[in-house]
């Protein structure tokens, strides 16, 4: 029997809520499918921070290095500056890791409810692929003459060739397998690079010329299409349709992505995953630890559960990933959540958990 080596990381918050659900979830199908899960976990975290001082030990990141994917809950903690947990471990696991690909679907399923009048499933389906490896998340930059008034800040946009044509290789390759026409949704597959040409006229220059250059030898087959990010918005509101597969650098990406989960039906139910597509990648509901909830057993699972799903077929259980995600379809559809939010389920994480291990072993 096949085993994959998962390694744990509930974190802070209502992350291990939710994670506990999403492995719930992964057992069923486990058993269902024929693998084995052997889990390790870490208690990375704002606790583990609060009693060690510790953010990510380097043995830690060793023994995550041997593992065949990662699953997260949240991390962020309320008594913990900002920066610290999020930069020690987020940011440090996906730069370590060399995750490059920041792959962020937003999908509308049928029976939830989207703040976007007269838009349904069928106008709110693309995928946004976020750089997620430079850009501002570099580090760059620095404060000078810090307290004074003549203070000055920096924080640098910066990519290179290298980085940029990796992510929209990945991007292109996507697009040809899992674009519209792919999925048998359009007549096309396209691509759209998401930037900001008109005033970021170096580091977008570079991503534009990339993207040409790159669509033009290897990719032809795949359409083209360039928005300004702030464009963009208006468009991911306006006319969502039009989008298929989406590719931006990391900034921008974060930003859209958290109004691409709204148009989805919020927070509770937007997965990612953090991609190195030859190393580890790590999968997280994108939503945060919500601290307002935590303990309570009122959040959604279900973004954890798909972040799941996406390891899975990440790890090549591409049949396993794809039930997962049709629980999930049928557990929205059938109208027994009666909310996504938090609180508002009209049923428990614990028991949203149960029902769609139910329907994944099914
Ligand atoms: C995300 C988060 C992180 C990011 C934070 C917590 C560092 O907002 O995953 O989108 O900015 O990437
Ligand atoms: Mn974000």
């Amino acid at each position: 029997m096949k085993t994959h080596r998962i390694a744990i990381l509930p974190g802070d918050g209502t992350g291990p809520e939710v994670v506990r659900e999403a492995v719930k979830v992964l057992d069923a199908a486990a058993a269902r499918f024929g693998f084995e899960l052997a889990k390790t976990e870490y208690d990375l975290g704002g606790e583990r921070y609060k009693r060690t001082g510790e953010t990510l030990p380097d043995s830690v990141l060793e023994e995550l290095k041997g593992h065949n994917a990662i699953l997260l809950g949240a991390i962020g903690h309320p008594d913990v500056r900002p920066g610290i947990l999020e930069k020690g471990i987020l940011l440090r696991l996906r730069f370590e890791l060399d995750q490059y690909i920041n792959l962020r679907p937003v999908r509308l399923y049928p029976g939830v409810e989207t703040p976007i009048k007269d838009k349904g499933p069928k106008e709110i389906d693309y995928v946004v692929v976020r750089e997620n490896s430079g850009d501002i998340y570099t580090g760059m930059g620095g404060i000078a003459m810090k307290g004074t008034a003549d203070e000055v800040a920096t924080q640098v946009m910066c990519y290179s060739r290298r980085q940029v044509e990796r992510c929209l290789r990945w991007a292109f390759e996507y697009a040809r397998k899992h674009g519209k026409k792919a999925r048998g949704a359009g007549e096309k597959n396209t691509l759209a690079l998401v930037g900001k040409t008109n005033v970021l006229t170096y580091v977008f220059d570079l991503w534009e010329r990339a993207f040409h250059e790159i669509g033009d030898r290897d990719y032809p087959d795949v359409a083209r299409e360039y928005y300004h990010v702030d464009a963009c918005c208006m468009w991911m509101v306006k006319s969502p349709e039009w989008f298929d597969v989406l590719v931006t650098g990391n900034m921008f990406g974060d930003i859209i992505t958290d109004l691409g989960a709204m148009t989805q039906g919020g927070m509770g139910l937007a997965a990612g995953g953090n991609i190195n597509p030859q190393g580890v990648s790590m999968f997280e509901p994108i939503g945060g630890s919500a601290p307002k909830y935590t303990g309570q057993d009122v959040i959604c699972p279900i973004a954890a559960i798909g972040a799941a799903g996406m390891m899975m077929d990440t790890l090549g259980e591409h049949e396993t990933a794809a039930r997962i995600e049709s629980a999930i379809e049928k557990s929205l559809a059938s109208g027994k959540i009666k909310s996504l939010s938090a609180g508002k389920m009209g049923m428990s994480t614990s028991q949203v958990g149960d029902y769609i291990a139910q329907l994944a072993a099914t």
